[in-house]
């Protein structure tokens, strides 16, 4: 059988950069990547790691930072908010990638980032945000909280939405390959650039 011609980023780590933020794009984009829901990783206050899945809703290749949805009365915004260091991964089978970025992450609540994540989000996604009681909290029953009426969601929602903004510190992309596996990394410079190398897969 033939076999598909190895991708340019095999051979160039440039293009294995491009690469990367092109994935986490059009994960932002498409539903069925699997950057769409990544797993975001966050350190409670004894220093243990936390990890859940989230939605990617936006990435910024020029600032090098990720978007993510939250509640604020969530555990990881508390956990982001203590101490914002937290780590994003996922693997995406049809294109054999594992991206993973580390870095610190800031939570945007009342001003211009939270507004605009918040105009441009869908009436759908907003009524989690109106949830009663906060997310977490111990239940007498699995369904003994309440959400919002579609129409009454703008309110309910928005005090307790916000945004995370992920900065990016160091990125790590492998790629699998039988005829040979392809491991890099970057880490951000002074001035905001990244200096990368292959590693090690
Ligand atoms: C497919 C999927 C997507 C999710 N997206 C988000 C999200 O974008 N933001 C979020 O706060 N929780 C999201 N969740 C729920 C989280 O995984 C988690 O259960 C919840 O936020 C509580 O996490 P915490 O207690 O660690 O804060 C998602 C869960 C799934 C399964």
């Amino acid at each position: 059988m033939e076999r598909a011609p190895l991708p340019p980023f095999h051979t160039d780590l440039a293009a294995a950069e491009a690469e990367l933020w092109r994935l986490l794009a059009d994960g932002v984009e498409r539903g069925r990547s699997a950057f769409h829901t990544p797993s975001l990783a966050t350190v409670d206050a004894g220093g243990r790691p936390r990890v859940r899945t989230v939605v990617l809703r936006a990435v910024e290749r020029g600032a090098g930072t990720l978007r993510i949805h939250c509640d604020r009365r969530s555990d990881k915004a508390g956990e982001i908010a203590a101490r914002g260091a937290c780590a994003l991964h996922a693997y995406d089978p049809e294109t054999a990638v594992q991206i993973r970025v580390e870095g610190t992450a800031t939570l945007h609540a009342g001003d211009a980032v939270a507004d605009a994540a918040w105009d441009a989000s869908r009436p759908m996604s907003r009524i989690c945000y109106g949830i009663d009681p906060a997310p977490g909290t111990a239940l007498p029953s699995g369904g003994a909280y309440a959400l919002p009426e579609p129409g009454d969601a703008t309110d309910a929602g928005r005090s307790r939405f916000c945004a995370l903004v992920l900065r990016a510190e160091r990125l790590d992309f492998l790629y699998l390959d039988r005829r040979g596996h392809r491991r890099a990394g970057w880490r951000r410079t002074g001035e905001g650039g990244w200096t990368g190398t292959w590693l090690a897969p």
